[in-house]
């Protein structure tokens, strides 16, 4: 297999978030600026396995392991450096040279897991082929045409149409493809006989793929209303597709939710996929479900704004009001409501007013939750008494008593006063009684609550196991500025003779040397690469693991100073002396004789400072 060249490396590292990687295989919570979970490489009940984004590298204060990207999928999986490479690639849906991958493939990790995912991918095509290029598949594109769809969304979303109950036995059949893989694929339905049917007959399909972009599932559509058959037919659970994790839309949505920093959430595909072709791509759905803890999750670890766009109907409001409750008890999420005018869904709203108008809508339609609430709160209700007024007040204050804002909360108030005719000043007595009755409760409910984001291990937990030196720290933070600061590099490179007194961090200052040479800037990542070595790699990461705020002059000078005078000259004589016997050993005299010198020497300074 080729080389992968390192510019290849690189498109591959940027154009992936570790943390998405990760977490595939590990729940991460924010805590900080870092994301926290158990450590997949070892048991433990209390979460110091870190994910620093920033610096795109993972950590375990626990058990010592950390690196890249790569590293982890390497560590975790048991694949050569190559490999880890082209399943990133493949994650980030970056197009590799298949030169790179012949061997990278290898035996797959888990063989029937990406068999069953072929399954799905080859009914897939199928489905796609038949509604683009036949005469049974025409109805069902015309049926997509005529909501609006264009052929680019049709073929991005790989839309198909399944037609008689014959379609993919025989298929398949062709293929050899082996038959408890084809029970086990929820294509099929078995009949009374023990014959595979095809599931889905007549429906317009959509495939559902997983965070990685590979399909695991289908929902088919029926494009006429029947008698006793949803609208909707999903997969059954399958080893491959879990309904309640799953995310409508997450691979593809994930770079536009990045880029623009929130994610919008949707009800239906249709609305997703409308979205998307109005040019709105941060778009995702729950599979008509309400949100499970795993999903929000899976948000959470990708942006920290969430906009909720459910239907303008009353089921949708209901769904709102839930959704929120959800994402607030569960989640860290910067929350708004995106309603809709009266009844519509977003695809309806789309196909009525235009692309231009739905993406306008999107900003201008936007509302705080509070604001929600307020209306929901109120729909179906006259409010012409003073009891359902009241009332209603009531049920508001616990709403407003969360308002951070001052100005925010001021401009409730005044609706409030104005509209039912109460004075501001009572709302406010009310509002302050509120607010002390809810931090009653929180103080009350506060014991009981399972622990929210779990918090980064003292720092501590490391250094128990195993004290570092004074001069170990110098060198530590030494290393630390020389790889980050460009000036206290070349400071150091213009010290004659300077070196660290332990061999570790001398060979990763060399190897810095040559990094350097090809590299402008630094980045822990890409440097961990560089090195072969694990353990020191280990060392890299760990330098980042503590905070170190820049560096003035006066610290470079000290640890300068700590390394080159003050740094045990016994633990150089006995790493010489080691040396010394190592090259008596190997007969090597031009080595004896250097080291027999650098001994004297060093023998020479140790009365010196004794003197001192
Ligand atoms: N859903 C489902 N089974 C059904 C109906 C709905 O699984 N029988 C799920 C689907 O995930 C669907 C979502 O609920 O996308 C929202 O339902 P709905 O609003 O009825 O569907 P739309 O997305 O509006 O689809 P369409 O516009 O095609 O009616
Ligand atoms: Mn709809």
């Amino acid at each position: 297999m080729a080389k992968i060249p390192e510019d290849v490396i690189e498109t591959v590292r940027t154009a992936t978030n570790i943390a998405d990687v990760v977490g595939q295989y590990v729940q991460l919570k924010k805590s900080g600026k870092n994301l926290f979970g158990l450590c997949p490489f070892h048991e433990e009940r209390t979460p110091s396995f870190s994910v620093a984004e920033d610096k795109q590298i993972f950590h375990c204060f626990s058990c010592g392991r950390g690196g890249n990207v790569f590293k982890f999928l390497m560590e975790l999986e048991h694949v050569t450096f190559p490999e880890a490479v082209v399943k990133v690639a493949d994650f980030s849906h970056v197009d590799l040279d298949s030169e790179y991958r012949q061997d990278a493939q290898g035996p797959a990790v888990d063989s029937k897991t990406s068999q069953l995912i072929a399954l799905q991918e080859q009914a897939a095509k199928l489905y796609h082929h038949i509604l683009v290029n036949t005469e049974v598949g025409q109805p069902a594109l015309d049926y997509l045409h005529q909501r609006g769809l264009t052929d680019e969304t049709i073929e991005t979303y790989q839309l198909g149409f399944a037609p008689g109950q014959r379609l993919l036995k025989p298929f398949f059949d062709q293929r050899n493809s082996d038959y408890q893989l084809l029970r086990q694929s929820g294509l099929f339905i078995e009949n009374a006989q023990g014959e595979l049917r095809d599931r889905f007959t007549e429906r317009v399909m959509f495939p559902l793929r997983n965070a990685s972009g590979h399909v695991t599932a289908f929902s088919g559509r029926l494009m006429q209303p029947a008698d006793n058959q949803p609208k909707y037919l999903n997969s059954p659970e399958t080893t491959l597709f879990n309904k309640s994790r799953l995310l409508f839309n997450f691979d593809l949505a994930r770079p536009a939710i990045r880029e623009a920093g929130e994610v919008t959430l949707f009800e239906g595909y249709m609305d997703v996929i409308s979205a998307t072709q109005a040019g709105v791509r941060n778009g995702i759905a729950s599979m008509g479900t309400s949100l499970t803890t795993e999903q929000i999750y899976a948000i959470e670890r990708t942006t920290d704004k969430l906009n909720v766009c459910y239907d303008g109907d009353e089921p949708g409001q209901r769904a709102i009001s839930r959704a929120l409750g959800l994402l607030n008890q569960h989640s860290h999420l910067q929350l708004s409501v995106i309603q809709l005018p009266e009844g519509q869904d977003p695809d309806e709203y789309r196909q009525a007013h235009g692309d231009v108008a739905f993406k306008q809508m999107m900003t201008t339609a936007k509302e705080t939750p509070i604001k929600f609430q307020l209306r929901f709160l109120r729909r179906n209700k006259a409010l012409d008494t003073d009891a359902e007024r009241l009332d209603y007040v009531n049920q508001v204050m616990p709403l407003l008593a969360q308002v951070q804002e001052p100005v925010e909360l001021d401009l409730y108030l005044n609706q409030l006063a104005t509209e039912f005719k109460i004075d501001k000043s009572a709302l406010l007595a009310q509002l302050k009684q509120t607010q002390r009755d809810v931090a009653a409760q929180a103080e009350r409910d506060r014991p009981r609550e399972p622990e929210k984001a779990p918090v980064a291990p003292p720092v501590t937990v490391y250094q128990q196991q195993r004290p570092l030196t004074r001069l170990e720290r110098a060198e530590r933070n030494l290393l630390y500025h020389l790889l980050h600061d460009r000036n206290v590099w070349a400071k150091v490179s213009s010290v004659a003779d300077f070196c660290f007194v332990h061999d570790d961090y001398q060979v990763i200052y060399t190897l810095a040397q040559g990094y350097f040479q090809t590299h402008q800037t630094y980045q822990t990542a890409q440097f961990t690469d560089f090195i072969q070595e694990d353990r020191l790699q280990q060392l890299v990461i760990e330098l980042e693991t503590t905070t170190h705020a820049a560096a003035t002059p006066r610290e470079i000078d000290d640890y300068l100073a700590v390394i080159m005078n003050e740094a045990p000259v016994d633990e150089q004589l006995r790493q010489k002396k080691n040396q010394l016997a190592e090259a008596s050993r190997l007969g090597d005299a031009e080595q004896q004789r250097q080291l027999v010198i650098e001994i004297v020497q060093l023998e020479r300074q140790r009365q010196a400072n004794k003197q001192l």
